[in-house]
């Protein structure tokens, strides 16, 4: 018996000190181009799941109407773009740098349009903690969460005018004299 309580109290004790370790020695990916953790994954999906089966709304429908679509590709532009991409083009450099890797939403492969649209909906509105995924709710209305939401829904059938206007935006015209004058004070100071 006292060995049995022995080995339990060395138990609890080593996983903590073994973790420490682990952290304390910079074995723990901390750059964003480092592998996951072991497990790292296996905990977010885990937990991610677990909460999205309880507090997901389950009623939604996918039905959208072409103006609705519109809408919810005006606020994916302005606001998720950045990190999901558009269709047909390359991800952001911001997307590149990211761990995990958002996304591209509009992939095929990486759609989802198979998620229940209130699965959507809370991922929108309340970010993925650890991810870099935002949460909206404070900033976006319900219903332009919900359009967005519709948006990706039907990603692989989208209206073509609803498609076109997922275009990035002109890109802000260069400022030559500047940068060289930025590109030579660097050089200065070295
Ligand atoms: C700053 C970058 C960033 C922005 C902006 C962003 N997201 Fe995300 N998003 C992520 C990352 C990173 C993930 C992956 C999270 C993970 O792997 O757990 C993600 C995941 C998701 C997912 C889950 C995808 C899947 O395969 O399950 C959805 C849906 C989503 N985001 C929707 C949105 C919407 C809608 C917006 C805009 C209102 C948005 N995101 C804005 C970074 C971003």
């Amino acid at each position: 018996m006292t060995k049995f309580i022995v080995g339990v109290i060395l138990g609890v004790l080593l996983v903590p000190a073994a973790f420490y370790v682990y952290v304390s020695l910079g074995l723990a990916p901390v750059a964003t181009s480092a592998p996951p953790m072991p497990f790292e994954r296996f905990f977010a999906k885990t937990a991610l799941h677990a909460v999205l089966r309880r507090e997901a709304p389950k009623t939604l429908s996918t039905q959208a109407s072409d103006s609705v679509l519109l809408a919810g590709a005006r606020v994916y532009t302005k606001n998720c773009s950045v990190c999901h991409g558009f269709p047909n083009q390359p991800p952001s450099r911001i997307a590149k740098g990211m761990f995990p890797r958002p996304p591209q939403l509009f992939e095929p492969g990486h759609r989802v349009v198979n998620d229940p649209v209130g699965v959507t909906y809370w991922k929108a509105k309340h970010g993925i903690r650890l991810s870099g995924m935002p949460g909206f709710g404070s900033s976006l209305k319900g219903e332009d969460l919900y359009a967005v939401s519709l948006l990706l829904a039907n990603a692989d059938k989208l209206p073509a005018n609803v498609e076109q206007s997922l275009v990035p935006p002109p890109a802000a015209p260069p400022a030559p004299a500047a940068r060289k004058g930025a590109m030579a004070q660097g050089k200065k100071r070295k």
